[in-house]
């Protein structure tokens, strides 16, 4: 007799969800931990100029030295305790003026040769690089021209990434273009701002700045991450390489009606639209949202989409998306507020709170299963999930307890479980992150890892949450009891 389906019920969820060649990572990106600002002849990236020409980082902190991962002695140290944690992947960013410091041009062996080392020290510790090519370090010369706003940018970056592919494409199964697209752009704004206010102090953002809905000319330029990324792609399927390609690792941000008023209900539609919908519409679906075009509109912005663009995206289709997740906001119509669409976001932090939001793993798991839903299950790979919250990471007798780290792991991991017994087509999970570092303009002061950083001393030591992850990772995504 055929099993009952609530027969296949049990035995499904007597076993993990999780199947055996699941990836279980860590990430990082090159700025936040390198270090090595002028090494070998690497150019200078707008982060660096940020920090030591505009003071921009809380206390006027700098990455320059970050977590000295461009020593390689530094680096093996770190790669012995990412072994340790027991994950089978690690994924971190190229810095593209380390690559080519003018952004464009003959690339400097140098920095090419300090990759192709990392790369290779990994896979001799079984562990599988996911290389990002682009976590913000945009070259600082680009920018003089305009950066990302400049739809040259497009040939810049193809040139970027081939150059890329040529030294390292056969050495990597997975490869990602652009990391998050919204929150580079709101920190460009963020950026302008600073330098435009005479009195320039550090403004904390929290949470994470909802995307480039705050920033209008902002809009223009998601089309031209869009082309660069699938420009990309392009390059990437022009050389017949082993592995696979994402185009984005999205910020996934759900964007809740405040109340169950209709009012609210739109604010939170149009917020997702441009949040969400602008960036996975195009590549997944092959056009832009119509509600988010006629809003942006309304604001008199168009974007700049010429004759064949769109088609060229939808030619070049990534291999998987990289989901981002770190919470979910709540949204209501504000007339008033005229410029920012007419909605806000009503969730106001106390100082205790999570920075980057909540921890909300029903909105994780609902968020996967919107992709399935919406996006016909895409492969997806969880390319960032974490969390850092005020006073988690004491350092008290040699240990750091974080408590609440760990609590949101463990919750985000059963969260997620329960989506791929949904059916959501996850074949990775990328704790964010697996060291403490530089935490754009909050500096050192906001700690992300599951590995504590003592910045003075470069000393590492494993939290809690860490001897957590590999407990989770042994067993199949679950915490024995
Ligand atoms: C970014 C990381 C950042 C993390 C924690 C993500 O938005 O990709 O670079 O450190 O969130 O805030």
């Amino acid at each position: 007799m055929p099993p009952s389906s609530a027969d296949n019920q049990s035995v499904r969820s007597a076993h993990s969800p999780f199947p055996a060649d699941f990836l279980w990572g860590v990430a990082t990106a090159a700025y936040q931990v390198e270090g090595g600002w002028q090494a070998d002849g690497k150019g200078l990236s707008v982060w660096d100029v940020y920090t030591n020409t505009d003071r921009m980082a809380a206390k006027g902190e700098t990455a320059n030295v970050a977590l000295n991962m461009y020593d390689r002695g530094q680096y093996l140290q770190d790669i012995a305790l990412l072994k340790d944690l027991g994950v089978n992947a690690y994924r971190f960013s190229l810095n593209w003026p380390r690559i080519l410091p003018e952004g464009t041009g003959a690339p400097n062996v140098a920095g090419i040769a300090y990759y192709r080392q990392l790369i290779a020290d990994l896979k001799t510790a079984g562990i599988a690089p996911l290389v990002t090519l682009y976590h913000w370090e945009l070259p600082q010369a680009l920018a003089e021209r305009g950066g990302w706003a400049n739809r040259e940018i497009v040939g810049w970056f193809r040139h970027y990434a081939g150059v890329v592919f040529d030294a390292l494409g056969r050495d990597v199964a997975l490869f990602l273009a652009l990391n998050e697209p919204s929150t580079d752009l709101s920190f460009a704004a963020y950026a302008k701002q600073f330098r435009e206010t005479p009195r320039r102090e550090w403004v904390p953002l929290t949470p994470l700045p909802p995307a480039a809905f705050t920033w209008f000319p902002g809009q223009r330029v998601v089309h031209h991450q869009q082309l660069a990324a699938a420009a990309a792609i392009e390059e990437f399927r022009k050389r017949n390489l082993p592995g696979r390609i994402a185009a984005v690792a999205m910020l996934l941000i759900p964007a809740l009606p405040a109340t169950d008023s209709a009012a609210d209900a739109e604010a939170a539609r149009l917020a997702d639209g441009l949040m969400n919908r602008i960036y996975l519409d195009p590549m997944l679906k092959g056009s832009y949202p119509d509600d988010v075009v006629a809003a942006l509109r309304g604001a008199g912005v168009e974007l700049p989409v010429e004759p064949g663009d769109m088609e060229f995206i939808s030619q070049n289709r990534a291999d998987f998306l990289g989901v981002n997740f770190y919470s979910g906001f709540p949204f209501a119509a504000d007339p008033a507020a005229t410029d920012n669409w007419g909605l806000r976001m009503t969730w106001s932090p106390s100082p205790a709170d999570p920075y980057n939001g909540p921890a909300r793993p029903d909105l994780f798991t609902a968020g996967l299963l919107r992709l399935k839903a919406d996006y016909a299950n895409p492969p997806m790979i969880v390319t960032e999930n974490g969390t850092g919250v005020p006073g988690d990471d004491e350092l008290v007798g040699g240990h750091v307890h974080d408590a609440k780290r760990t609590d949101y792991l463990v919750s985000h991991v059963a969260a997620l479980g329960e989506a791929l017994r949904e059916g959501a087509n996850v074949e990775g999970y990328f704790h964010w992150s697996s060291h403490d570092n530089f935490e754009w303009v909050a500096g050192y002061g906001r700690r992300f890892g599951l590995i504590h950083v003592d910045f003075a001393t470069q000393r590492r030591m494993p939290k809690h949450s860490a001897f957590i992850y590999r407990t989770l990772i042994a067993n199949g995504g679950r915490v024995p009891a």
